[in-house]
């Protein structure tokens, strides 16, 4: 069944990890898709890769936080694809560090590209798609939930898209558009994500954990499959495409009555 047949799909952060399988599994269920990312060439390697497979795809490079990008990417999707009705805002980083030794600067940019970013990305997609409708499709987090130490501004950043999810669904709703928004909440997911400023996140972790990390990845880097391990009922961390499977069906006609609603896709890791 092609859950999302003839629809337009715009991922951000479309060249590694959830992004890149968002979009893979956006167009195998039928929608064409524009892929972009900071990372320009990763991006068209993801819509070539979906161009490859029968399906039809386009990139464009974009940092999410540039705000006159923002109509550029719309305009673009819409001549080169048609008219887009799924926007997934997926792109995000993870600056880890303890909060007394946290930097403002550090702060600020965790905060603009991951939260910054989700308000541009909704505002150009509910000016673009107010006639037609649509849906919108927030990337959070289980940190978007619960505290974890050492990455407290990363929480905080998926906090505010938590609820700012909730206040846009509520807002379209009240001005009676057709447009549904909900976030995504995944839990330990096996992307490059785990080898970048997240690794700092070690430093306020306790000794014993530590320890544990140490021997599995010589410290260098955070393992998911050691994490989830040790956090997630399901024991093993999740693939990039089973919150691609989420993501699409939020993208699709199948959740209709859904919206301003937190989906968690963690292998049971909230569950206690
Ligand atoms: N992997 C996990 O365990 C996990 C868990 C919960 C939430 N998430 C969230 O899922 C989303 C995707 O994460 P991922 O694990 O696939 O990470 P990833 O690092 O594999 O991919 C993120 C992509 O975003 C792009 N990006 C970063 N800054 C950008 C910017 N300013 N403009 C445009 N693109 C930018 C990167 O180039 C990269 O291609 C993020 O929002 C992340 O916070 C991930």
């Amino acid at each position: 069944m092609a859950l999302v047949k003839g629809k337009v799909a715009i991922v951000t952060g479309g060249a590694s990890g959830i992004g890149r399988a968002a979009a893979l599994v956006l167009a195998r269920e039928g929608a064409a898709v524009m892929v972009t990312d900071l990372d320009g060439a990763g991006a068209r390697a993801t819509a070539e890769a979906i161009s490859k497979a029968g399906g039809k795809a386009a990139s464009m490079k974009q940092d999410v936080v540039d705000e006159a990008l923002w109509d550029s990417v719309f305009a673009d999707t819409k001549s080169l694809l048609g008219t887009p009705s799924i926007l997934v805002n997926n792109a995000g980083i993870a600056i880890a560090g303890a909060i007394m030794e946290y930097s403002l600067a550090d702060w600020q940019k965790q905060m603009a590209v991951n939260t910054d970013s989700v308000f541009l990305g909704t505002r150009a997609a509910m000016r673009a798609m107010k006639e037609t409708g649509g849906s919108i499709i927030n990337l959070s987090s289980v940190a978007g939930l619960r505290g974890s130490s050492g990455v407290s501004a990363y929480c905080a950043s998926k906090g505010a898209v938590r609820l700012f999810t909730k206040a846009a669904a509520v807002e379209c709703a009240a001005l009676g558009l057709k447009i549904r928004v909900n976030s995504v909440h995944p839990g330990i997911i096996d992307t490059p994500i785990w080898q970048k400023d997240i690794t700092r996140m070690t430093e306020t972790m306790q000794a014993e954990q530590k320890a544990v990390l140490t021997a599995s990845t010589g410290g260098n880097a955070l393992d998911p499959n050691v994490i989830a391990m040790g956090s997630t009922p399901m024991a093993r961390p999740g693939r990039p495409e089973e919150v691609g499977e989420l993501i699409v069906f939020l993208a699709s006609d199948m959740s209709s009555y859904i919206t301003g609603q937190e989906h968690v896709v963690d292998g049971g890791l909230t569950a206690r």
